[in-house]
C-alpha cells in the first residue's frame, strides 16, 4: 500500500494523517490519530464518508455499476458459477478446484440437519408469526444448541460454525415456511443440491414425491448468488459490530438478520412487490411516481435507489432477465412484470430520478420471480438472509482473523443537558 499524507487544520492545530490506498476504489484518510491530536471527532451519521475496515472480499463501484466478488464480476458469476462455488470463493478467496468444490459441497451437505429439539422451539411461535421473526429467534438460538463451535479464537471452531450456518439456513428458512402453512417439516435430502434441497424442504410434502424443476433450481441458485455479499452494507456492518465484542457467530448472524429485515434494506423486496400490487395496472403508475417525488408524502418507490449505486444495480439486470426465464420454465405470466417494466421506464425518464441517480436495485424484480416460484411475500427477506449468510460469515471471519481487530465503538456529538443536580421526587 502506498501512503501519502492529508493535512487538516482544526482548533488551531494542524494534523498530518496518512492516506491509504487499496487495490482499486477511493483512497481513505486514516483519521485514527485525529482525536488524540485535536480533541475532535469526525461526524458522519449514516457513514456516508467512512470506511470502517479493510476488506478483500467484495468491491463495488457504485458510479459504474460494478460489483466484484474476490475480483470476479457478478454477471460472470451469475452466468457461469453456482451458489456453492461462490460461497467457497467468498470464504476462501479463490475459486475452488473440482475436488475442493466437491469436498466443500459434501461438508455443507453433512450439516444441513437441525438439532431435533429445535422443532419444539418452532412450536413456541404463533402460526401467523412473520418468518423473519422466527428466523431471528431460531438463528440466535443455534448458539444454545451448537456451543461446541463457539470459541471464536479457535479457527477450527470458526470454520465449523461458518459451515453450520451456511448449511442450516435453508432448513431454518423452509421450516419457518412450513410452520406458517401448517404443513409437516420436511427433512433435508442430501442427494439434492443445496438449492434443490431447499426447494424440496419448502414445497415438498411427505405424501408425495417432490421433483425439483431444473430451471427453477437454476434461477433460485442464481438469486442466491446475487444476494451472497455486498461489502459493508447495514446488516454486514451489524454483524461486524456485534462480532467485534467477541460475541459468538450465531448471535452475530441473528443480529445481521434483524438489521436486514428493515424496508430500507432487505425488507425492500417484500415492500417492492406489495407496492407493485398496490399500483396494479400501468395506468396508475404516474400517481405513484408523483407521490414518490412529493416531499410531504413519505412514500418512496421501493426497489429503487441505493446508497452506493448511482447507476443501474448490476444485480437488477440479471434479475430482470431471470424473470423471463422463470416465466418460460413455469409457463406463467404475471401482469405485475409489465407494470414493473413500465414503472422503471417512466421513472428513468423522469428528471427527479435522473438527477438523484435513482435506479432499480436488486429488490425491484426479485419479488416477481419469487412469487412465480410460489413463495409468499413474507418469505422474500428470509431468502435474502439465507443467501447473505455466507457473506456475513466471510466478513465476520475476515474481521476476527485480523490481528489488529478492535471492538467497534463510535463516538457522538452530545446535544443533551449539561451536568445538573438531581432533584428529589418530593421537590419536582
Ligand atoms: N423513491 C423516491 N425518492 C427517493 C428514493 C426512492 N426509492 N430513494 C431515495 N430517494 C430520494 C430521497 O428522498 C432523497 O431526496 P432529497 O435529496 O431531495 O432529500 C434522495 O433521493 C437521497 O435519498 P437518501 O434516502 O438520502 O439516500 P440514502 O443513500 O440514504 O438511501 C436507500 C438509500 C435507503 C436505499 C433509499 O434509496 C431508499 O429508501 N430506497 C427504497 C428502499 C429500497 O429499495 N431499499 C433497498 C436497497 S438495496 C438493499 O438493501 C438490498
Amino acid at each position: 500500500m502506498s501512503e501519502n499524507q492529508a493535512s487538516l487544520t482544526a482548533g488551531g492545530n494542524s494534523v498530518d494523517m496518512p492516506i491509504k490506498s487499496g487495490t482499486i476504489g477511493p483512497d481513505v484518510i486514516d483519521i485514527r490519530k485525529l482525536y488524540g491530536q485535536t480533541g475532535m471527532f469526525t461526524y458522519d451519521p449514516g457513514f456516508t464518508s467512512t470506511a470502517s475496515c479493510d476488506s478483500a472480499i467484495t468491491y463495488i463501484d457504485g458510479d459504474e455499476g460494478v460489483l466484484l466478488h474476490r475480483g470476479y464480476p457478478i454477471g460472470q458469476l451469475a452466468e457461469h458459477s453456482s451458489f456453492m462455488e461462490v460461497s467457497y470463493l467468498l470464504l476462501n478467496g479463490e475459486l475452488p478446484s473440482s475436488q475442493e468444490l466437491a469436498d466443500f459441497s459434501r461438508t455443507i451437505t453433512r450439516h444441513t440437519m437441525l438439532h431435533e429439539q429445535l422443532a419444539t422451539f418452532y412450536r413456541g411461535f404463533r402460526r401467523d408469526a412473520h418468518p423473519m421473526a422466527i428466523m431471528c429467534g431460531v438463528v440466535g438460538a443455534l448458539s444454545a444448541f451448537y456451543h461446541d463451535s463457539t470459541d471464536i479464537a479457535d479457527p477450527t471452531h470458526r470454520k465449523i460454525s461458518s459451515h453450520r450456518l451456511i448449511a442450516k439456513m435453508p432448513t431454518i428458512a423452509a421450516m419457518a415456511y412450513k410452520y406458517s402453512v401448517g404443513q409437516p417439516f420436511v427433512y433435508p435430502d442430501n442427494k439434492l443440491s443445496y438449492t434443490g434441497n431447499f426447494l424440496k424442504m419448502t414445497f415438498g410434502v411427505p405424501a408425495e414425491e417432490y421433483e425439483v424443476i431444473p430451471a427453477v433450481e437454476k434461477a433460485m441458485d442464481r438469486i442466491f448468488i446475487l444476494h451472497a455479499d455486498h461489502e459493508q452494507n447495514a446488516s454486514t456492518s451489524t454483524v461486524r459490530l456485534a462480532g467485534s465484542s467477541g460475541a459468538n457467530p450465531f448471535a452475530c448472524i441473528a443480529a445481521g438478520i434483524a438489521c436486514l429485515w428493515g424496508p430500507a434494506h432487505g425488507g425492500a423486496n417484500e415492500a417492492a412487490l406489495n407496492m407493485l400490487k398496490e399500483i396494479g395496472t400501468p395506468d396508475r403508475i404516474q400517481h405513484y411516481i408523483d407521490r414518490a417525488k412529493d416531499k410531504n408524502d413519505p412514500f418512496r418507490l421501493m426497489g429503487f435507489g441505493h446508497r452506493v449505486y448511482k447507476n443501474y444495480d448490476p444485480r437488477a439486470t440479471v434479475m430482470q432477465s431471470t424473470v423471463r426465464e422463470v416465466f418460460a420454465a413455469l409457463n406463467v405470466q404475471d401482469p405485475l412484470f409489465e407494470t414493473a417494466l413500465r414503472l422503471e421506464e417512466i421513472a428513468l425518464s423522469d428528471p427527479y430520478f435522473a438527477e438523484k441517480k435513482l435506479f432499480p436495485n436488486v429488490d425491484f424484480y426479485s419479488g416477481i420471480i419469487l412469487s412465480a416460484i410460489g413463495f409468499p411475500t413474507t418469505m422474500f427477506t428470509v431468502l435474502f438472509a439465507l443467501a447473505r449468510t455466507v457473506g456475513w460469515v466471510a466478513q465476520w471471519n475476515e474481521m476476527i482473523s485480523d490481528p489488529g481487530q478492535k471492538i467497534g465503538r463510535p463516538r457522538q456529538l452530545y446535544t443533551g443537558p449539561t451536568a445538573r443536580d438531581y432533584v428529589p421526587l418530593s421537590d419536582r
